[in-house]
């Protein structure tokens, strides 16, 4: 098992390896003082795992409750976070209680967002279950929903008070979900890992142990300078301003993992075209991304790309925060003038 220390508004653990749900009650009730536990999960993840959580959580001396919501991003919704938080209500939940999010992104984003909300915040364990919220969305304290004009339009800045990662649970990912994770695990070889990204040269699941702790790692080392992401937590977005305009522009029928795979491989090109990197690093980072069988082109025109991409919440006045990758392992920030866009992403495709 391995152990990442995060230091930002809160300070908390993320531990990632094998069947650490069953250990979840007794690891919980090391830090919470309420004796009310409520799980919240999806349809296909609460028939396969909650189970496994209740009992421990159970056995730790909880009083356990669960809230189910249908699979998808569209569960994501204002319906349900007020379900949610009426939920806690009747169920008489009070500021030391705990909520325990059991799943992808998408539980992890609403229930954070219950949790920090529900009578100014309650306690909060991140259980992530799909690759995508092991290395991204259960660490960092960013939880939203979305609105009817766009994604994760109202949310917070929350951090969770523990992260259990059990790697166990990942093996009944389906495959496509998973490369989806794979996507934002290649970010994060090319922001600042370049061993990492050598690593996803072989087979990942005999080591995802050591991929996602990696991953979390970088992430604490951002967010710890930057939690409300003014500066530097930023360059999380490589390959993200492409790809939520590829996301929007497919009305979302292209999930993130990909979308944000195009998204890099676009930037990637298209840095090198300007001479920002060498033609050898843009090859290996669509040559990793494509070995996935993620896509690495996009057939949106760099027009219509550009102008979803300026309707994106990241952009402030006359100019948008570029992601560059320099070389893997690195990149830097680059202020470019929203009248620049649609001419760089169109060197990139
Ligand atoms: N808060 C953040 O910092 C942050 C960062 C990145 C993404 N996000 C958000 O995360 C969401 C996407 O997350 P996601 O990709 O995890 O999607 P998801 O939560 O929809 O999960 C994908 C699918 O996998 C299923 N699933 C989950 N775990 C499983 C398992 N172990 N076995 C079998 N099936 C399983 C789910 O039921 C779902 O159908 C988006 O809403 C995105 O906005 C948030």
């Amino acid at each position: 098992m391995k152990t990442i220390t995060v230091t930002a508004s809160k300070t908390y653990e993320v531990m990632i390896g094998p069947d650490l749900l069953a250990s979840a009650g007794a690891l919980a009730s090391e830090l919470v003082k309420g004796l009310s536990a409520a799980i919240v999960t999806d349809d296909i993840v609460g028939p396969l795992y909650r189970e496994r959580l209740a009992a421990s959580l159970k056995k730790a001396g909880f009083r356990v409750v669960s809230f189910v919501v249908r699979h998808g991003e569209a569960s994501k919704n204002a319906e349900n976070y007020f379900a949610l938080l009426n939920f806690l209500a009747e169920e008489r939940f009070t500021r030391g209680d705990t909520v325990f999010a059991l799943g992808g992104g998408v539980v992890g984003d609403l229930s954070g967002f219950a949790a920090s909300t529900y009578m100014r915040g309650l306690r909060l364990v991140q259980l992530p279950t799909t690759l995508l919220a092991a290395v991204d969305s259960s660490v960092g304290g960013k939880t939203a929903i979305d609105l009817i004009a766009g994604k994760n339009l109202a949310g917070t800045f929350y951090q969770p008070d523990l992260v259990l990662c059990d790697t166990s649970a990942l093996a009944t990912l389906p495959g496509e979900i998973l490369t989806d994770g794979v996507a934002e695990v290649i970010k994060y070889g090319v922001l600042a890992d370049e061993a990492l990204f050598h690593m996803l040269k072989d087979p990942v699941m005999p080591r995802l142990e050591e991929i996602i702790a990696r991953c979390v790692a970088i992430k604490r080392d951002i967010v710890q300078r930057d939690e409300t992401e003014t500066g530097p937590r930023k360059l999380l977005n490589f390959g993200h301003t492409v790809g939520h305009a590829v996301e929007a522009l497919s009305n979302y029928a292209i999930s993130h993992g990909r979308a944000v795979a195009v998204g890099m491989a676009v930037v990637a090109r298209a840095s090198s075209k300007k001479g920002l990197c060498t033609q050898d690093t843009a090859e290996q980072i669509v040559n990793l991304i494509g070995s996935f069988d993620l896509p690495t082109a996009t057939e949106y025109s760099a027009a219509r790309l550009a102008g979803a991409a300026l309707h994106d919440k990241k952009r402030s006045g006359g100019s948008i925060t570029l992601v560059v990758p320099e070389a893997i392992g690195r990149c830097v920030l680059r202020e470019t003038p929203v009248s620049a866009l649609e001419e760089f992403i169109g060197l990139g495709l």
